[in-house]
């Protein structure tokens, strides 16, 4: 039998996102006969008080709810090993039967976690344990390795899963089969073909209520530092052995430990201020009145291998921007040098390869063709796809995609340790005290495009 239980049960990720990623697994009706779904916490609650709070959490969504009877809710205090032995006695643990704990709870508890599950697994050997750490994993690179080692003192890399939930999403994983399952993206991928690539995460949502975990955590640990590099690093790698996890997570670690070390004057940092119907950040609730927290990073990133030599990674994210989206976009070098007798009017393009992850799931390719009628005059058209047009359905959440693997022994998309720290490297520079209490920010008002025009103040 397996046991998924969620630590943090009563918690805001597993509101959010695990839930109703339980009420999409359920729907399926594929791991319900051998896997029970627990929610654990230290508080005390009943069955009913439990399956009521996470029917009222899951008001707004629209799925089938029924899955709620199945889950039960354990009180555990994981500081304590014998709730923990309670729990065992209580359900029956067998020899072979599998544990997997999913920690949606704050970074600072894993230590205790770790430590606790270390000896009941010295108790209980013959148990097969998963930990599944969310995100942030380390807070910088020293923190991501002390808690990397702590990790496997007691735990085998394929025990361990760390969560970055862009991998969960069907748009993302899609960039494996664009570049590896077609011939002909793959040739044009290099510093020949492509002139520059492009990867955007803009959100129009602020900080929510979340000032707590993000006035000491900003945009950069919070987006660039793995929903980016992850995307990067799948967008520029070179081809696995095969689609193993270790294999695809070899090519990853490679890829990210090429980044060129980042300079000052390849990076704006903005914060934002009030416009005319939405504060600014130093106002949110919670919020550091002097804070120095970066709301926004705009980044030119350059990977120094023979394939991607020389040409420009434009990278931005940021809270409180003018629009929400996620995409990346492959701009090529032009060749309309056969057509520059153009009409006027006539309007060619470089090509471009765009993935867009959200709110459209989408890829399209932009070509130039002849416009109709006389002469030869060339315009860009658009060749797409999008999920819901070819495959009449929108694609599952990220977050029942990664449930599934972790239940299926599927480490593909979790994160190894050598990646999470060479990640944690690249940005480290960033986030030094030092540097951050000497940063300059530019202040962009919220919800408007000030953004795409900042400039760097220390070129
Ligand atoms: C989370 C960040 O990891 O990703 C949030 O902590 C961010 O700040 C979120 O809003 C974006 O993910 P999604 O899937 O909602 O686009």
């Amino acid at each position: 039998m397996k046991y998924f239980i969620i630590t943090g049960a009563t918690g805001d990720l597993a509101i959010t996102k695990l839930y109703p990623a339980l009420a999409e697994i359920f729907a399926y009706n594929k791991y319900i006969s051998d896997t029970h779904f627990l929610g654990a916490g230290r508080k005390d609650l009943s069955q009913e008080e439990y399956q009521q709070l996470v029917h009222n959490s899951l008001s707004q969504f629209e799925g089938e709810k029924d899955f709620i009877k199945d889950l039960q809710y354990i009180k555990i205090d994981f500081d304590k090993v014998e709730t923990i032995n309670n729990f065992f006695i209580r359900y029956n643990i067998q020899a072979g039967d599998e544990i997997i704990l999913y920690m949606a709870i704050p970074p600072q508890a894993f230590d205790s976690v770790i430590n606790t599950l270390a000896k009941i697994k010295n108790s209980h050997p013959d148990i097969v344990y998963k930990l599944v750490f969310e995100k942030p994993f380390g807070s910088d690179l020293q923190s991501a390795q002390a808690l990397n080692q702590k990790a496997s003192q007691h735990f085998r890399e394929e025990e361990i899963y760390r969560v970055d939930h862009y991998l969960g999403k069907e748009t993302i994983q899609n960039i494996l089969a664009l570049r590896f399952g077609n011939s002909m993206f793959e040739p044009l991928l290099n510093n020949h073909y492509v002139e520059s690539i492009s990867i955007d995460v803009w959100e129009e949502r602020g900080i929510d209520k979340r000032a707590d975990y993000f006035d000491k955590t900003g945009i950069i640990k919070d987006i660039l530092q793995n929903h980016i590099l992850q995307t990067l690093a799948l967008i520029a790698m070179e081809a696995p052995v095969t689609m193993e996890a270790e294999y695809i997570r070899d090519e990853k670690h490679k890829l990210i430990k090429s980044l060129r070390a980042i300079q000052n004057k390849d990076v704006i940092l903005g914060q934002y201020i009030s416009s005319e119907d939405k504060v600014g950040y130093l106002q949110e609730d919670g919020v550091d009145s002097n804070s120095k927290t970066e709301t926004y990073v705009q980044l030119t990133a350059y990977i120094d291998n023979l394939r991607w030599e020389g040409v420009p990674i434009y990278i931005s994210t940021g809270k409180r921007l003018s629009e929400t989206k996620a995409e990346v976009r492959i701009t090529f070098k032009p060749r309309f040098k056969y057509f520059s007798h153009i009409d006027e009017g006539c309007n060619p393009q470089k090509n471009e390869l765009v993935i867009s992850i959200q709110p459209n799931e989408e890829v399209y390719y932009t070509v130039n063709a002849k416009f109709p009628g006389k002469g030869m005059c060339i315009q860009p058209v658009k060749l797409n796809f999008t999920y819901e047009e070819s495959f009449g359905q929108k694609s599952q959440g990220a977050y029942t995609k990664l449930i599934q693997d972790i239940l299926d022994a599927d480490q593909s998309l979790f994160i190894r340790a050598d990646e999470i720290e060479a990640a944690w490297n690249y940005v480290d520079i960033l986030i030094q005290a030092d540097n951050i209490k000497n940063r300059k920010l530019i202040h962009y008002k919220a919800g408007t495009e000030d953004y795409k025009i900042m400039n760097n103040p220390d070129e």
